[in-house]
């Protein structure tokens, strides 16, 4: 993280939003650390909708009131994603060091009082994942349009904690049951459309079937979310060497739980249930998909092992799903592919492929302030380091999935190999698989769960 004194001005983000128009940029999103805590935030917003750019405050609720909310309405924000550690104070606060779950809730209420589109993430991991339904209940009072449960990624803050963060294979396999029985009832949908709410979950969905001819985003979540939360669906391989869903069906209109209750029913008001309303308000504005996004999807699924006839149902989703990385069977398509849709300006003004990319030593990351966006993304050394096929080693410089994964994740791969242009030893044709498989054997031999007064390590506040 950049101390405060370094971070890009007002004027200078506004340079950058317009630079990332003018290159065909689509999204801004707006993430940390915490976006509110820019004082400027508001002119910020008021930037990427001058710029045609569709803006998304990835926040954790807190400092979020009225009065700042309705004033980033006005300025044209169109999507919150509000990040939830857990549904009940004390797991929540184990995480983030401080107890503002009262906060979050209020800030997800004052949203849904808005016409902003909204996501709820919530971030699973081996402490919590044992009360899934619950935490999903949970998030389905809050009112979203839709709910992502994303188990942690493990990279920064994460992988210093992973073993107290990284749930048994029982856990996932249990956690995937409690998936399939608390959407048995989910439709598909009737029409060919989304609903303007799951916008940004269109996205991300064309993200991940990796489309050739498009280059969307901009600056997506840079989040150290990505440690917890970014997705990025996973086919999960089950002991018996299956792959199933990376992502689950729920209900478009009402609950999918059946029998769950939210817990802290008394600071989940029933202010929160006027968005059922509004949702139904909000789907009155259906965006239509397109036939080459759905056929991307489809590709996707059966590529993941899925059915179409499931494929049709995730169509539905309004909830995603996202496994952790290491018991999966392929690695996820890392961003869309290095350098190939996503630029992430931290704080500073330095422009990476990726929010974890300055885990790699030895790459040089162009600094807007210096160069333009467009000269960086087309010329700087950092973005073509692995963009494409090219770069590949065996096994994945002769695997058929090449264009749909290329070859994982840079940052994991370095992590866990120290090599970045290794295959991701998620996968399971890597060579180095082994070393997931360490790992997972450790974390496999300890039965129970560590207590949520374990202490984690937490990051320090840079000065
Ligand atoms: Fe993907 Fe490489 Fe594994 Fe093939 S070998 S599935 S390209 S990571
Ligand atoms: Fe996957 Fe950096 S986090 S490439």
């Amino acid at each position: 993280m950049a101390s405060r004194k370094q971070e890009l001005t007002t004027a200078e983000w506004v340079k950058v939003f317009g630079q990332a128009a003018a290159i065909g940029m689509l999204h801004v999103h707006l993430t940390g650390g915490e976006p509110l805590l820019r004082t400027d935030i508001v002119e910020l917003v008021a930037a990427a909708r001058a710029n045609n750019l569709y803006s998304n405050l990835i926040t954790s609720g807190v400092g979020l009131n009225e009065q700042k909310l309705s004033a980033l309405v006005n300025a044209g924000l169109d999507h919150i994603q509000l990040s939830f550690q857990d549904s009940r104070a004390e797991g929540a606060s184990a995480i983030a060091g401080v107890n503002a779950l009262s906060k979050k809730i209020d800030a997800a209420r004052l949203i849904c009082e808005t016409t902003l589109a909204f996501t709820v993430n919530v971030v699973v991991h081996r402490k919590n994942i044992d009360r899934l339904e619950e935490l999903i209940a949970f998030a389905q009072e809050l009112g979203p349009q839709r709910i992502e449960i994303a188990n942690v990624q493990y990279y920064g803050w994460a992988m210093e904690n992973r073993d107290l963060l990284l749930p048994s294979r029982e856990q996932l396999e249990q956690s995937l049951e409690t998936l399939k029985r608390v959407t048995s009832g989910a439709k598909a949908p009737h029409n060919d459309t989304v609903n303007a709410g799951l916008k940004a979950c269109a996205t991300q969905e064309q993200e991940i079937s990796g489309s050739d001819e498009e280059i969307t985003s901009a600056a997506k979540a840079g989040n150290d979310s990505r440690g917890i939360g970014t997705a990025e669906a996973v086919p999960y391989q089950s002991k018996d060497g299956d792959s199933t869903v990376e992502a689950v069906p729920c209900q478009s209109e009402g609950k999918i739980t059946s029998g769950a209750k939210a817990p802290s029913n008394g600071v989940v008001n029933a202010g929160l249930k006027a968005c059922a309303t509004q949702e139904r308000e909000i789907s009155g504005s259906e965006k239509e998909m397109t036939s080459a996004t759905r056929e991307r999807r489809q590709d996707a699924a059966e590529t993941a092992g899925e059915t179409p006839a499931l494929e049709e149902t995730l169509a539905a989703a309004h909830i995603q799903f996202v496994t952790p990385d290491y018991y999966g069977k392929f690695p996820k398509p890392c961003m869309g592919g290095w350098g190939r849709r996503l630029m992430l300006i931290d704080p500073a003004g330095r422009a990476m492929p990726c929010h974890a990319a300055a885990v790699i030593p030895d790459i040089q990351f162009e600094n807007v302030r210096e160069r333009s966006l467009k000269s960086i993304w087309e010329e700087s050394a950092a973005f073509q380091m692995f963009r494409g096929t090219e770069w590949l080693q065996e096994p994945c410089k002769s695997c058929p999935k090449q264009t749909q994964d290329f070859g994982g994740c840079r940052c994991q791969a370095f992590l866990l190999t120290g090599d970045a242009s290794a295959t991701d030893p998620v996968c399971s044709l890597s060579p180095q698989r082994s070393r997931v498989d360490d790992v997972l054997q450790i974390i496999n031999a300890v039965k129970e769960t560590p207590p949520p007064q374990t202490q984690f390590s937490y990051r320090t506040n840079p000065q």
